[in-house]
Order: C-alpha cells, then structure tokens, then sequence
C-alpha cells in the first residue's frame, strides 16, 4: 500500500504533524508492506492554480505550471492512501493544502487518478465544540470524496489552543494511533 501523507500546517513540530505522525505510527504498526511518503507542504513551492485549462485543453491531465507539484503529481496518482492533515484556518483548511488540492484540478481528466483511493482527514483548530470549522470542511471533503469516488475511511479533528496541545492530549494521540491501525 502507498500512503502519501500531507501535512498542510505551516508549523513543521506543531499539534498538526503530531497528529499526523501518530496516525502514521499506527498505521505502520499494523501494516508491514506499506510506503509512507510524508510532504511537509510548506516547505514545497506550489504556485495557485492559475485557471489557464491547459490540463483540460491542450496538454490533457498534465499542468504546465513548472514548479514542485511536479514532483508530487505522480506521488498523488499512485497513492492507495492520502493523508490530510489541516489546521483549521477561516473555517476551511490551510493555503498550503488548499493549494495542493487545486492543483490537483489537472488530473481531472486522467482516469482513475483519484477513484478508489483512501481518504483520511486529520483537523486540529483552536476554538472548543460547538465550533463549526471542523464539521464545514469535513462536509467539503465527504461532498470531494463523492464526486471523485474516494473513500473517506476516517476524519479526526482535535481542539488545541483553547484546550490542550495536542502533544498533551492522550486520548486524541491514542485515538489517532488506533485508527491508524485499522486503515
Ligand atoms: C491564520 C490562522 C487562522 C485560524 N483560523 C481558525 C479557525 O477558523 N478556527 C479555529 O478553530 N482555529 C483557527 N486557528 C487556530 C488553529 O487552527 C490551531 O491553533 C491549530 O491547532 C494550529 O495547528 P498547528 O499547531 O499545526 O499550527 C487559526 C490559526 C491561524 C494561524
């Protein structure tokens, strides 16, 4: 199984990618021929998507803005598994991931470029239930999901800043591991 696990908070040892490498743990654990690619998004240059339709139009499935989505298209593509892993920023998620997840815009035409793969969503935001972030952009991702006949295996979202770091948090940290497990 290949995972690619993006860690879209601009914070490289923030609540985010704790969350992340736990769920990572578990699903290592508990799978022994399994291929974990983990992108640190912030440290990629990923232009916006500048709408021009080339990868509908002229050059089909392949996006002519040359930077380091280049290097993730194919890591993309050939996942079984993609790991979301967000802040929650304005009730949606970070730039750097909602970049990445427009630029993905040109594998629309590649067939099954997108169907079948396991979807995970991992949240963390700074605002206690009844905070209605977490839940809009789970929304978005089951709508995402949908349309492109993905599964959504799991979303987990964790409360920091008003709370608990989550590096403090053992339940969060023990129920991502665990579900990790169960991928
Ligand atoms: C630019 C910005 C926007 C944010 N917007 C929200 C928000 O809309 N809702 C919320 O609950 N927390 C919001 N937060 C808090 C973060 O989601 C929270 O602190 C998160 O755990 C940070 O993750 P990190 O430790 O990986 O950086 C925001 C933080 C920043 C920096």
């Amino acid at each position: 199984m290949k995972v690619l696990a993006l860690l879209g908070s601009p914070r490289r040892n923030g609540n985010t990618s704790l969350l992340l490498d736990q769920y990572l743990k578990g699903i290592t654990a508990a799978n022994k021929d399994v291929k974990i690619t983990r992108i640190f998004l912030q440290e990629k240059k990923i232009q916006n998507c500048s709408a021009c339709e080339a990868c509908r139009k002229t050059t089909i499935g392949k996006c002519t803005i040359k930077d380091d989505m280049q290097e993730l298209y194919p890591l993309f593509w050939k996942a079984d598994m993609v790991i979301y892993a967000t802040p929650v920023y304005w009730w949606g998620v970070s730039a750097q991931l909602k970049a990445f997840m427009d630029r993905c815009y040109a594998l629309g035409l590649i067939e099954d470029s997108f169907a079948g793969k396991k979807v995970t969503l991992l949240m963390t935001y700074g605002g206690e239930l009844p905070n209605k972030g977490p839940g809009l952009i789970k929304t978005a991702f089951a709508e995402i999901c949908d349309y492109k006949n993905m599964d959504l295996v799991h979303v987990y979202g964790v409360c920091t800043d008003d709370y608990m770091p989550a590096a403090e948090n053992t339940k969060a940290l023990n129920d991502v591991y665990e579900m990790g497990m169960n991928v």
